[in-house]
């Protein structure tokens, strides 16, 4: 009997009770589902949102000039693919120049990289091989040249630039 006085708060005390805690098992349990069908719907709409607005990175063939970053970004001797509007392409610093041509491979369109061991220019497909300086086809099954890209340098800033065609 002297127990449940003890357990049982009585509602005629002085008046000084504690709070209600605020947030119980069932609102956090309302918290944590409201939470999950956010983000599940986050991440359903993100790529369908992402598919049906294009990026805005430069404008593909409008002849518009694109950046590629700058010489510090390419030594010498080394190459990277960049991104020109939604095709990939491939800027060189060479010992004739800076070179671009067109990442995808004339033979089956895979994207190809710079070997700087092989100092070709390399498709990971087939062992498609091509020149950094003409990209010309040196070894391997593509049937043509890597299309040439139109590239410029600015002087002052060593900013690379791409023409897009
Ligand atoms: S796709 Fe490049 S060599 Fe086949």
């Amino acid at each position: 009997m002297e127990q449940e006085r003890l357990q049982a708060p009585s509602d005629d005390s002085a008046g000084v009770t504690p709070a209600p805690p605020v947030t119980t098992r069932r609102r956090f349990l309302r918290y944590l589902l409201g939470f999950s069908v956010v983000s599940t719907m986050a991440l359903v709409l993100t790529p369908v949102i992402a598919f049906l607005v294009p990026p805005k990175t430069g404008s593909a063939g409008t002849g518009g000039v694109v950046s590629a970053g700058t010489l510090a970004d390419i030594p010498l001797g080394q190459g990277k693919v960049v991104p020109m509007g939604s095709k990939p392409t491939i800027v060189l610093n060479t010992e004739q120049g800076v070179k671009a041509y067109s990442a995808i491979c004339t033979h089956l369109g895979c994207i190809v990289t710079f070997d700087g061991a092989n100092g070709t220019i390399a498709c990971p497909c087939h062992d498609g091989r091509f020149s950094p300086t003409t990209g010309a086809v040196v070894s391997g099954p593509p049937p043509a040249p890597l299309p040439v890209v139109e590239v410029s340098v600015d002087e002052e800033t060593g900013e690379i630039f791409l023409k897009e065609g």
